[in-house]
């Protein structure tokens, strides 16, 4: 007999519906899985075993065959176990025929019987769900993860047994269910961090504040001890909000990579992701035997914070020229390719020179030729791609002691975020949000100048000998400071205040 079983296999970020087809004939007891499976799927096969006969039920002797279809996608993980015993269950005569066939049913199982949580449950839930699928069977654990798609009929399962009662007894229990009010605030999580904290810096504020209103990457050069890892870390504060579909989209990243913590919300902060300088190129774009997204991927929609930038490998950061152009990372591997939403903005911070203090007094000690060496890693393309490179100085003593309190991240978020609704409001036909993802056309239809202004930028593309790149982040970067202002025209005074923002590699890249 033949029995088929919906479950869900993972491609980048989206579910693929996987038919469980199982068929139990007899012959020689053998048991085989076909359908492109790697190897973990393929272990299943002693987990299912002694998973059943661990819950008292009697597994068949007798010659078993899964196919996984359609046999052309890979299928990976050990999320395939429990479908896979759902189908043995129905074809041995342990759960009722026909009743499985409007599910889709994903889990690991352990060989006592229990059931494990496994990764991706959400985009998996929720792709079903687009196809029609209306009940799933997953973990106990994923239950939270997966009531997030609001309208699918979640049963969660503890173990084996419990699986069993589900069929077996008179009538489905009843589903379980998120509050569809409060899976998604909008608000951002209340921080214990605020900008309050950071004494003086006011430019390097300024310039967060229009980074964070117009999406810009943003570098930091400054001497150790002056703020630049304090400050990026209270990014997150003034961010604008996300909207659901974002959170959506954030939520089954965080799904795929098994980081999910607070089952029941969707993620509604942006997040803020700082690896370490020695993370590898894998670690950074995602991929691997099982595919999980890396730290771009995590940031999408958030932060990318790389602290000591020079400290990086070099292939890491020239890695990250890509995807800060797609906003997409594609992975290829053997049998397939993965791709990967990344939508992060780049936040940096550096030290001018090896030493840190290059430009502080004549406390410097490097040598030309050091300095060179060390600013050196940070290639052309990569710094071209950074709007915003801004000067951190080192804190003077009577901003230290200064008892009135600076601006609170509250105050400075109402900035952001009124510049980015006159952003929605312009670009709503667009299919963009931020100023710093005009094209090239669109910078030509928004970006309009005057005569002085072009004459400013003019003067300003020759003398900093700008690339093309460099003159259109300008322009962007421009947008962002005359929207924080409500100002319709981009001024000279804004194209000043940006290029500020371009002439420090200028200063310390030679
Ligand atoms: N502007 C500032 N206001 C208040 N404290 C500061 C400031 N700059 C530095 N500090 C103090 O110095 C510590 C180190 O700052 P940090 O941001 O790590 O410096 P950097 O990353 O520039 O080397 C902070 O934890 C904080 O205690
Ligand atoms: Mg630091």
């Amino acid at each position: 007999m033949v029995s088929i079983v919906k479950s869900s296999t993972l491609c980048g970020v989206d579910g693929v519906i996987v038919d469980v087809e199982t068929d139990i004939s007899s012959g020689l007891p053998a048991f085989d899985i076909v359908g492109l499976p790697d190897s973990a799927v393929k272990e299943a096969k002693e987990r299912v075993r002694s998973a059943v006969r661990n819950s008292d039920f009697d597994f068949p002797v007798k010659r078993i065959t899964v196919n996984l279809a359609p046999a052309d996608i890979r299928k990976e993980g050990p999320s395939f176990d429990l479908p896979i015993a759902v189908g043995i269950m129905v074809c041995s005569g342990l759960l009722p025929k026909n009743s499985t066939g409007e599910f889709m049913v994903t889990g690991e199982l352990s060989l006592d019987g229990n059931i494990r949580a496994v990764n991706g449950v959400l985009p998996m839930v929720y792709s079903a769900y687009k196809n029609g699928v209306k009940k799933f069977i997953v973990p106990e654990q994923n239950a939270g993860e997966a009531a997030l798609c609001t309208g699918a009929e979640i049963y969660p399962v503890k173990n084996i047994r419990e699986l069993w009662e589900l069929f077996n007894s008179s009538g489905l229990k009843k589903p379980f269910c998120a509050d569809s009010e409060k899976i998604f605030s909008g608000t951002n999580e209340k921080s214990m961090l605020d900008f309050a904290d950071v004494k003086g810096q006011e430019g390097a504020k300024r310039a967060m504040e229009i980074a964070a209103a117009g999406y810009h990457n943003i570098l930091m050069i400054g001497p150790p001890g002056s703020g630049k890892t304090m400050l990026a870390k209270r990014l997150p504060t003034i961010m604008p909000p996300l909207t659901f579909d974002e959170s959506l989209e954030i939520t089954k990243i965080y799904s795929v990579a098994g980081l999910l913590k607070s089952s029941g919300r969707l993620i509604d902060t942006r997040p803020f992701r700082s690896p370490h300088h020695t993370v590898s190129s894998a670690a950074l774009t995602g991929g691997g035997r099982i595919p999980k997204p890396g730290e771009i991927s995590l940031s999408h929609k958030g932060i990318l914070f790389l602290d000591e930038l020079p400290e990086f490998h070099r292939g890491a950061l020239e890695i990250l020229r890509q995807p800060l152009e797609d906003k997409e990372v594609t992975i290829s591997r053997v049998n397939s390719t993965i791709t990967y939403p990344s939508d992060f903005m780049l936040a940096a911070a550096m030290n001018p020179c090896p030493c840190g203090y290059l430009g502080d007094g004549d406390k410097c000690r490097c040598t030309q030729n050091e300095i060179s060496k060390y600013t050196g890693k940070i290639s052309g393309p990569l710094l071209d791609r950074i709007d915003i490179q801004v000067e951190v100085s080192a804190v003077k003593y009577d901003d230290l002691y200064e008892t009135k309190k600076s601006e609170s991240s509250q105050e400075i978020r109402k900035r952001v975020v009124k510049a980015h609704n006159i952003q929605l409001e312009r670009y709503k036909n667009e299919g963009i949000q931020f100023n710093s993802q005009l094209t090239a056309p669109l910078i030509e239809k928004y970006c309009v100048l005057g005569q002085a202004e072009k004459e400013i930028l003019k003067t300003a593309f020759e003398r900093l000998s700008l690339s093309a790149r460099g003159y259109h982040k300008i322009l962007k970067t421009a947008r962002t400071v005359a929207d924080l202002e409500g100002s319709g025209d981009i001024k000279v005074k804004h194209i000043m205040e940006v290029i500020q923002y371009r002439s420090l590699d200028r200063k310390y890249m030679m």
